[in-house]
C-alpha cells in the first residue's frame, strides 16, 4: 500500500474512533442526570392524567371541567336524597319538581371561583361569596346530604357532615382561614381527588 493512502486510512480511523468516544462521553453524564432529579418524577395521576404534565392554567381548566361534572352529580344525588323517604304513586305528583335537578348548579353559581392549588394528586379550589355560618348551613340543608350527623373539633369547631353519592359534604363554623366553610371532598374513580372549599366571607 502506498504510504499516503495508509496515512489517510489511519487518520480517518482515528477520527471515527474519537467521534465514537465523544458520543459515549456525552451520553454517560446524561444517564446519570436523568436518574437523579427532575427527569424522573413520580407520576401524580388524577383521573388517569399525570398532573405533573399540566400548567397552572391547564389545572384550572381541568377543575372547571370537573365542576361541570360535580354540578350534575349533585343535581342527581340531591334529587335521590330528596325523594328517598317519599312514596311516589304517580309520576305527575310533585311540588318538588321545580327544584329538582338544580341543587348543584345553584350552589356553584352562587360562588365566584378561585385558583386551583395542587398537592400530589389532590387538587383544591377555593370559592367565595358573602355570608355567615347560617348561610352555610342553609346551603348544606338544601343539598340534603344523606347520613348527616353533627361534628365537633378543636377551637370550638362545630359542624355537620354527610354524603352526596361519592362526595363527602361537610359544613364547619370555622376553618383554616377562620371563615365558615362548606367543603366537598371528591375522590376520583381513576386516581386523585378534588377538594372544594366554599368560603362564606364577611
Ligand atoms: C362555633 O360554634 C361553637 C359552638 O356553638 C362556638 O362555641 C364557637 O365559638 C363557634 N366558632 C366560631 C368561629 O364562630
Amino acid at each position: 500500500m502506498d504510504a499516503k493512502l495508509l496515512l489517510l486510512f489511519a487518520s480517518s480511523a482515528v477520527l471515527a474512533l474519537s467521534s465514537g468516544v465523544s458520543v459515549l462521553s456525552t451520553n454517560a453524564p446524561d444517564v446519570v442526570t436523568s436518574d437523579t432529579s427532575d427527569n424522573v418524577v413520580t407520576p401524580a395521576y388524577y383521573d388517569g392524567i399525570d398532573l405533573n404534565t399540566l400548567s397552572d392554567d391547564e389545572l384550572d381548566a381541568l377543575v372547571d371541567a370537573k365542576d361541570e361534572i360535580l354540578e350534575g352529580e349533585l343535581d342527581i344525588a340531591g334529587y335521590i336524597n330528596a325523594v328517598a323517604n317519599k312514596r311516589r304513586l304517580h309520576k305527575r305528583w310533585i311540588p318538588l319538581a321545580r327544584a329538582a335537578f338544580s341543587i348543584g348548579r345553584s350552589l356553584l353559581r352562587s360562588f365566584s371561583r378561585g385558583r386551583v392549588t395542587r398537592s400530589g394528586s389532590r387538587l383544591t379550589r377555593q370559592y367565595n361569596r358573602q355570608g355567615n355560618y347560617g348561610d352555610a348551613v342553609r346551603d348544606f340543608n338544601r343539598l340534603n346530604p344523606s347520613g348527616a350527623r353533627p361534628i365537633s373539633g378543636r377551637n370550638n369547631l362545630q359542624g355537620i357532615t354527610g354524603t352526596m353519592g361519592r362526595h363527602r359534604v361537610t359544613v364547619r363554623n370555622t376553618s383554616s382561614n377562620g371563615r365558615p366553610t362548606l367543603e366537598i371532598r371528591s375522590p376520583n374513580a381513576n386516581g386523585g381527588s378534588t377538594v372544594r372549599k366554599f368560603r362564606y366571607n364577611e
